[in-house]
């Protein structure tokens, strides 16, 4: 499966059958883990067989079940904490996918196990995601109309394939409150809208909009 495929398959997973990740499976998470870190520096961490997170009554409450595995999105306290863990975690979401493994971003309906994950000197912990084999695929989410998100009159192709690709990212309660614009340079400019964890999502769409749109044919600005 391609990254572009991923994108397509990808869709938020609550129940998982329970199963550990074979072994290749978790070593291969585990090091893309590792560069993504060393490209963001980060410190997002691979929590694997560990049941009490979503064990108890929020996770029932948020309909979640056998979650064994997650990833804890710890990072230094920087002003771009948010958009940066989104923009991070998107990218190892998709690549599980790719591995045949489903996910589903969780900010609330878990619980905090500190024995499980490092948060060290001026770090935090941002949200977690949930990581394993679903017990279905889920299925794709509502989507504002593409007008929403931009301007696409006259816009060219590589941007309106961004676009595209940024409407099928996960955010909170699919709020998808983001939008992209043209600078007459021909560069992009990504917005976050005003919500809750408006600016994960924000990263999360830019690494979509990235995918899709090819880096090599704008900047962010
Ligand atoms: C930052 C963030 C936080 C989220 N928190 C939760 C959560 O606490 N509980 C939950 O069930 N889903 C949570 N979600 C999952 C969203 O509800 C889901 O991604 C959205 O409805 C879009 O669906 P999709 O992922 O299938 O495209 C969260 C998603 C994001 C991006």
């Amino acid at each position: 499966m391609t990254i572009e495929e991923a994108i397509e398959q990808r869709h938020a997973v609550r129940a998982y059958d329970g199963r550990p990740i074979e072994e290749q499976t978790a070593r291969n998470l585990a090091e893309y883990v590792g560069e993504c870190n060393r490209e963001g520096d980060l410190h997002i961490q691979l929590v694997l067989d560990e049941p009490q997170a979503f064990g108890g009554t929020m996770a029932r409450y948020g309909k979640f079940s056998g979650v064994q595995n997650y990833l804890a999105l710890v990072a230094p306290k920087t002003e771009d904490f948010d958009e940066k863990i989104g923009y991070f975690g998107e990218k190892i979401v998709l690549y599980a996918q790719t591995l045949g493994l489903n996910s589903c971003w969780v900010a609330a309906t878990y619980k905090k196990v500190k024995s499980a994950f490092e948060v060290g000197r001026g770090e935090k912990l941002g949200v977690v995601i949930a990581l394993g084999y679903g017990v279905t695929q889920g299925k794709p989410h509502k989507s504002k109309p593409a007008e929403a998100f931009a301007d696409l009159n006259g816009a060219p192709e590589w941007f309106v394939s961004g676009v595209r690709s940024a409407m099928l990212a996960p955010t909170a309660l699919n709020q998808q409150k983001f939008t992209f614009s043209l600078t007459d340079g021909g560069n992009v400019k990504a917005k976050a809208g005003v919500g809750f964890y408006s600016k994960i999502d924000l990263g999360i769409a830019k690494c979509h909009f990235e995918i899709a749109a090819g880096k090599e044919n704008f900047d962010w600005v």
